[in-house]
């Protein structure tokens, strides 16, 4: 079993993700931590718990991190895709379990120290945490396993600026400098989750199933496709933030690139965009290993065997 920390804005397809690694017999999750994106950092901890307890697995520890950008305002809550709540607006009972009062960046330099090169860490937020825990423990860029990063579009357009992913846009300052620690990074961008989609047929069998899980999915992800319709994208919904798990179960899923990745932090037009330097020659080594393909079809299945 491979261990894990899943940094998440809980968020409807964060939702997805954290049933799918709880329900994945591959994963084991040694926590969870917070931050803001979607939503605020205590929505996102609040959700986080409800989800939790939802799906039966309310003893994963849940720690709350970072409320801003690393230097920049708070941003907006993403109220179209994820509704006043982040979860679609789809009501779930209050928490019987209460936040960890340790703080999500402390948590995981313990627990990537306390286990060298066994820990995945997946972040499917804004990649504020992670970066306040490489400043102030430079050493676990080399003592962390990998970090798998859903952010960025390096080959498409972005989804909240013409160019620019949400998570990357959340807190562009963050990525960037986690992009340039050495830390070793898997990026699985809008490239390759928006070839994952749920689609309504997905959400008919959901609720044909039942089930209070069930029901909650379907109702939630109906908002998150309406919203997707909106916009254009009629056929569904990007499995964004479940990809970053999956890829974690099984890299096979996905083809990568090593390249150099730089974020874009400029505040003009192309702020937050994810630079990938995809010539022969590029100027500087690779730090990023980018997923460019998706095996669509064998991770959706894999994702609807084990979401509930
Ligand atoms: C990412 O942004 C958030 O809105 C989603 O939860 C996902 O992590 C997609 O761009
Ligand atoms: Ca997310």
């Amino acid at each position: 079993m491979k261990k894990v920390i899943i940094d998440v804005d809980t968020g409807i397809d964060d939702a997805m993700a954290l049933s799918y690694a709880v329900h994945s017999p591959d994963l084991e999750i040694c926590g969870v931590t917070t931050t803001f994106g979607n939503i605020t950092v205590e929505e996102a901890t609040r959700n986080t718990l409800q989800v939790l307890e939802l799906v039966g697995a309310g003893e994963i520890p849940v720690y709350p991190g970072a409320s801003k950008p690393l230097v920049r305002e708070l941003k907006e809550k993403a109220k179209l895709f994820h509704g006043e709540n982040g979860l679609g607006n789809v009501e779930l009972p209050l928490p019987f379990a209460a936040p960890q009062a340790m703080r999500a960046a402390e948590f995981m330099i313990a627990t990537i120290k306390a286990h060298p090169q066994k820990i995945t860490l997946i972040t499917v937020g804004s990649m504020t945490n992670l970066a306040l825990a490489i400043m102030a423990a430079p050493e676990i860029v080399s003592l962390v396993e990998r970090v798998v990063v859903m952010g960025g579009a390096v080959t498409v357009p972005g989804n909240r600026t013409p160019v620019a992913e949400a998570n990357i846009c959340a807190d562009p300052e963050a990525a960037s400098y986690v992009f340039q620690s050495g830390i070793p990074i898997t990026l699985v961008g809008l490239d390759v989750t928006m070839q994952t989609l749920l689609t309504r047929e997905h959400l008919q069998q959901w609720r044909e199933r039942d089930t209070k899980i069930s029901h909650f999915f379907a109702d939630m992800c109906e908002v998150y496709m309406d919203a997707y319709a909106k916009v254009g994208n009629v056929l569904g919904c990007g499995l964004h933030d479940p990809l970053a798990v999956g890829v974690v179960i099984d890299p096979s899923f996905v083809t990568t690139y090593p390249m150099h990745v730089q974020v874009d932090t400029s505040g003009s037009a192309s702020d937050a965009r994810t630079i990938g330097d995809r010539r022969e020659q590029p100027a500087s080594a690779s730090n990023v290993d980018v997923c460019l393909e998706v095996d669509h079809e064998r991770f959706v299945e894999h994702f609807l065997k084990y979401v509930m």
